[in-house]
């Protein structure tokens, strides 16, 4: 009897199950969760995998420099399911945590320099997002250069070279005609309704009789300095000295563009690209919570003893949760929102210019 394409052939299940080599077997002396560590981490290696999968096809829209509206569909699916798996991956450390910190040093020092350091398809997907080298905390951009092979190290050097979802991303932004359309009296409009909104809250301040006047003091110093955030956003030289500074990774344009989608995200024609938006942040939070997750079982399984790959463990994946971020500019978005009834009203011929919306600047 012929049975055509067979279940095990097809998944290459004799590969897939046969990978797991216990380390503690091979020095004579079964360590029975090793066996769940080793294929917990399989089973993260496969998803990151997928999750590769989805973002080259996201990067393949991306690159091009004319995106049709129905791709941005397409992107949108690919991310949403890039969520998807990062809610899995964030439960699965549950799993993991089964295992006792007494049943891990049973096979613990079998695996020393090994570490998640080295999980090629994990800093990929770091890069591809957007942290660079520059991006990471001062150990991590060390043991990226200790701690690889010298062909894994040399792939993902080159894999920095190429544009991140987040540069490519900056590059759709800038190109977003209505910057180009009545740029000045947009922003000048915007710049009147921010002081306007200001300008009210300090009278709030000032008017308020439960305050004494230290604190009225101490609120209203709050206030000049949210209007000399203000003020830094719309004034490209102050701006950009931020951004050398490490501030935002965003270029003015791009940065720009983003506020604007997410001040006029009622507007039918950037309801997409404020999805698109949304995921990116989502997708970046939710890597947080991961490696949030992870730096708290690390604390659980070390308290403070060192990782296999010599970090100070727990301490140093905490710094990562902070610094190792690739959308961080999308969070900054909400400190420059304002009401929606003080933003200004869009002329005619900018929403005309929405319609062009996703067609580039050669069209
Ligand atoms: C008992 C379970 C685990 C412990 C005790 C542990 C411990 C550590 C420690 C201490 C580090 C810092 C580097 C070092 O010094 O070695 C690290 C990094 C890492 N681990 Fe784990 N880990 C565990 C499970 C996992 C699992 C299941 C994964 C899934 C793939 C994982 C992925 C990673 C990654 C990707 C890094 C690099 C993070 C970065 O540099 O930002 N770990 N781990």
């Amino acid at each position: 009897m012929t049975f055509g394409i067979y279940y095990s052939d097809y998944l290459q299940l004799d590969k897939i199950l046969n990978a797991q080599e216990l380390e503690s077997e091979k020095n004579g002396n079964v360590a029975h969760d090793e066996m769940l560590f080793i294929v917990t981490h399989q089973a993260y290696e496969l998803w990151f995998k997928q999750v590769l999968y989805e973002l080259a096809a996201v990067i393949n829209v991306f690159k091009d420099p004319v995106i049709e509206d129905k791709k941005m569909g397409q992107v949108i699916h690919h991310l949403s399911r890039i969520k998807s798996i990062q809610r899995v991956l964030i439960q699965q450390i549950d799993i993991i945590e089964t295992m006792t910190p007494l049943d891990f040093m049973e096979f613990r020092d079998l695996l020393v320099p090994a570490s998640g350091f080295q999980s090629v398809q994990f800093k990929q997907i770091e890069i591809q997002l957007g942290i660079k080298r520059e991006h990471r905390i001062n150990a991590d951009k060390e043991f990226f250069h200790s701690r690889l092979s010298a062909s894994d190290y040399q792939a993902l050097e080159e894999l920095e070279g190429q544009k991140s979802l987040l540069e490519l991303t900056d590059s759709w932004l800038g190109r977003m005609p209505f910057l180009k359309f009545n740029e000045f009296r947009f922003w000048e409009a915007y710049d009147q309704a921010v002081n306007k909104m200001l300008d009210s809250d300090s009278e709030i301040i000032r008017g308020n009789p439960t305050l004494s006047e230290r604190e009225k003091e101490f609120q209203l110093n709050g206030l000049e300095m949210s209007r000399a955030q203000f003020e830094s956003l719309l004034d490209r030289e102050k701006f950009e000295e931020l951004r050398k500074a490490g501030e935002f990774r965003l270029s003015h344009e791009g940065f720009l563009a983003a506020l604007f989608i997410n001040l006029y995200r009622d507007e039918p024609m950037l309801y997409t690209p404020f999805r698109y938006l949304t995921l990116l942040l989502d997708i970046d939070e939710m890597f947080t919570n991961w490696r949030q997750r992870h730096a708290m079982m690390v604390q659980r399984m070390l308290g403070a003893k060192i990782g296999t790959g010599g970090s100070s463990g727990h301490n140093y994946l905490n710094a990562t949760t902070r610094q190792n971020r690739a959308f961080l500019d999308l969070f900054k978005l909400s400190t420059f929102l304002i009401p929606r009834e003080d933003r200004p009203v869009l002329p005619d011929e900018l929403r005309r210019g929405l319609g062009f919306f996703f067609h580039g600047e050669n069209h």
